[in-house]
């Protein structure tokens, strides 16, 4: 607490808060003047003592055995599932995801949880036959040693979940670096995984500081060789700018970066189907999903059915107060409702739009809305008919809720005009032919394929992660991740007391290739 009574989030390194002079609030987007705490900001020196300090940890870290770093993980599942409530009634004040998708988010990290105790036990390598008598060979998975993770705010637990859990249980130490926006939700959620892990002070740290020190806190560190691996969610512009930094230190980041996510509506789909998922993946979270839907796809004949029935539901759906059951919230923050404004901006004269949008207000209103739209960040979620491959709208992100809808003729058109933003992140095809779905399956670019489902809601357990401008092929989640926070380390054991030479001291079996039947 600080003297006015808030909360004061600081960054923890090697288990001591740090002050600082500089604090900013973290605000509830429902209710802007509420102050939900005061973040203390480092600086790169900050981030550069945080990676020390976990650069000391790891090796302690890495000599525990890994069943006994899988029982930490499992620890802070249970402390999580624990306290599920509280933590998502958090992310629901911070960032105004309404407050059934929050509880979905803390899901996601117990999920997380429950698949990488076991891993734990398992970290499988591999033995391997060798060409040469009295010699074998091994794999074994290393830890890649310290890591840096920086995330955004729209996923605020259950994405640095993604990272943290598996680098831990992996041996690896970790600084993170969560977004301004949700410091309040990540101090939560480092307290659940510090107390539930038993965690040794300087195996996780917490930075908190802008982007500009951040990254140079990062170059820093790299350059000290401090840092071994970076994970970062965000914004494909930032992500170019990490990949390349960490290029220059010969390292691979792990990148997740925005998607402009296609649903393909075919004529054989059931539109009912179609229309829910479109809804719950244009708007959920308020649009503000990297796997949130871009543009419905329509085939020509089923458009104007199609287009009637989604105005219809974005008009019915219920839009306010987060933490009540709407659809809807507001935008996690005035940054994003500001790109927001400009986003609506690039809506042009030969596009069709149905009822109001821009910002909720008493002369803007929404009918039905949950709530006083004065106190929040509130927009009119909106649906854009007619864009086209020319439109700003149709080739990048609009991170928020709008919805682009156009048409096609064929498949293969549709795939192409799926693939042409140059994302490639989550996409959805709604049909009952199965060779539609193979077609798409096979054509698309995404990483992330739903075959009668929405673009978002992907689960825990699957990789994860996207081509093109949406990442640079790295994955997340399952066993998939463990080649992020691992590096393979092949061994050869001879044991026949003489130098036996790879290639050259085999034995050759001599073959008859003359034999004919
Ligand atoms: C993100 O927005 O960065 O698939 C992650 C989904 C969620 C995760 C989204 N499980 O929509």
């Amino acid at each position: 607490m600080n003297k006015s009574g808030r909360a004061l989030v600081t960054s923890v390194i090697d288990g001591a808060a740090m002050s600082s002079g500089r604090t900013l609030p973290s605000t509830n987007p429902a209710h802007i003047e509420e102050v939900v705490a005061e973040v203390a900001f480092g600086d790169a020196s900050t981030f550069v003592r945080a990676a020390e300090s976990a650069k000391k940890a790891q090796e302690y870290w890495a000599a525990i055995p890994a069943p006994i770093r899988g029982r930490a993980i499992a620890h802070i599942g249970r402390l999580v599932e624990d306290n599920a409530e509280a933590l998502a009634r958090l992310v629901t004040a911070e960032i105004g995801k309404p407050y059934g998708e929050a509880l979905g988010e803390v899901r996601e990290i117990i999920d997380t949880c429950d698949f990488f105790l076991g891993e734990g036990r398992r970290l499988y390598g591999q033995t391997v036959p060798s060409e040469m008598p009295d010699k074998q060979l091994f794999t074994f998975r290393r830890p890649v040693g310290t890591v840096a993770v920086i995330t955004a705010g729209n996923f605020p637990v259950a994405v640095p979940a993604w990272y943290i859990v598996p680098a831990l249980l992996a041996g690896n130490t970790v600084v993170w670096k969560p977004a301004e926006y949700s410091a309040a939700s990540s101090a939560a959620f480092q307290e659940l995984l510090v107390r539930g892990g038993g965690l040794p002070d300087g195996v996780f740290n917490v930075v908190h500081a802008d982007g500009a020190a951040t990254f140079s806190g990062l170059e820093q560190a790299l350059e000290a060789g401090l840092v071994d691996k970076v994970g970062f969610t965000g914004s494909s512009t930032v992500g170019r700018e990490i990949g390349g930094l960490t290029g220059r230190y010969l390292q691979t980041a792990c990148l997740e970066l925005g998607g402009k996510n296609p649903l393909i509506v075919t004529p054989s789909a059931d539109l009912d189907l179609a229309v829910e998922g479109a809804l719950f993946s244009g708007f959920g979270t308020a649009g503000q999903r990297c796997t949130s839907l871009g543009t419905v796809i329509v085939h020509e004949s089923v458009h104007d059915r199609f287009l009637a029935q989604f105005n219809a539901a974005v008009a019915r759906a219920r839009v306010g107060d987060p933490t009540s059951d709407v659809l809807m919230g507001p935008m996690m923050d005035a940054k994003f409702a500001d790109r927001f404004e400009e986003f609506l901006g690039w809506i042009q004269p030969h596009h069709a739009v149905q009822g109001a949008y821009g910002k909720i207000t008493d002369d803007n209103p929404r009918d039905g809305f949950l709530g006083d739209p004065s106190t929040g960040l509130y927009y009119h979620p909106v649906v854009v008919d007619g864009v086209r491959p020319g439109d700003r709208i149709f080739m990048e992100e609009t991170f928020g809720p709008l919805v682009g809808v156009t048409s096609y003729q064929s498949l293969n058109q549709a795939i192409e005009l799926a693939n042409a933003p140059g994302y490639g992140l989550s996409s959805s095809i709604y049909t009952t032919d199965p060779k539609d779905a193979f077609t798409f399956r096979d054509k698309i670019s995404a990483g992330m394929v739903s075959i009668n489902n929405s673009t978002s809601g992907a689960e825990a357990h699957l990789p994860f992660g996207g081509n093109g401008k949406s990442g640079n092929g790295s994955r997340q989640s399952g066993i998939w991740v463990l080649d992020q926070f691992t590096r393979w380390q092949s061994v050869n054991w001879d044991y026949s007391g003489r130098l036996q030479k790879a290639q050259m001291d085999i034995v050759e079996l001599t073959p008859d290739t003359t034999y004919r039947l």
